[in-house]
């Protein structure tokens, strides 16, 4: 599929708004991802009100997210029989992936967005009732940006291993992960905003 080659996180747009059939379409392929057990248990978000915008950027989110952006929150029920494996949760990661190569296929870039306000934030901003959990956010619009070819990180055989886990050498990162709480809890303070600024892709 040329969509797997040619997507790339984009994140800045041009100032065209995306029509409804657009969104519907890109929904509608989310909607078609395999989920757990078939229980296709997603909500969707379409935020296109810049209050609502504002209040995602006053609370702390990924620093390109600007008013007039067209953005949808995916949701996913907090249910399921398997919590080990959080299959609900790789559930709303398949609907997203979907939407991100309709998108690329409509030839509307995109940008998978997990640095958002915290949870209970977002519940209020968005009315979201507890028994759904948020996934993640796809921000959309139109861009001329050619990101360039992307590069892997790793070789094929660095990663492959066959019928055991085999130790390669070099180790996969690890981030630690009460800095990015504490960065969260702060982040409304522009100058924590400010330094988070520098190592927000890493998150
Ligand atoms: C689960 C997930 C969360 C992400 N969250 C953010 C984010 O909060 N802000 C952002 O700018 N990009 C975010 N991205 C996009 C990644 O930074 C991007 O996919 C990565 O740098 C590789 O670039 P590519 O998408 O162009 O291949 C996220 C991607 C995934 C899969």
């Amino acid at each position: 599929m040329k969509e797997i080659n040619e997507r790339r996180s984009i994140r800045e747009y041009k100032d065209i708004r995306l029509n409804d059939e657009i969104i519907k379409k890109i929904i509608v392929s989310g909607m078609m991802a395999p989920t757990a057990c078939n229980m296709q248990n997603y909500k969707f978000i379409v935020i296109n009100d810049n209050n609502k915008i504002k209040q995602l950027i006053e609370n702390g989110t990924a620093s390109f997210i600007k008013e007039n952006m067209d953005m949808i929150l995916v949701l996913y029920s907090k249910k399921t029989n398997n919590v080990e494996y959080k299959d609900n949760i790789q559930s709303g990661a398949a609907v997203i992936e979907n939407m991100i190569l309709e998108a690329t296929n409509l030839e509307i870039s995109s940008c998978w967005v997990c640095n958002l306000p915290r949870k209970k934030i977002m519940r209020k901003i968005f009315s979201i009732p507890k028994y759904y959990d948020i996934i993640g956010l796809v921000t959309l619009g139109y861009s001329d940006k050619l990101p360039g070819n992307k590069k892997l990180k790793y070789s094929f055989e660095e990663v492959v291993s066959y019928n055991e886990y085999k130790e390669t050498s070099k180790n996969i990162d690890r981030t630690i992960p009460i800095i990015y709480s504490l960065y969260k809890c702060f982040s409304k303070y522009k100058f924590i905003k400010k330094i988070g600024k520098r190592f927000e892709k890493k998150f």
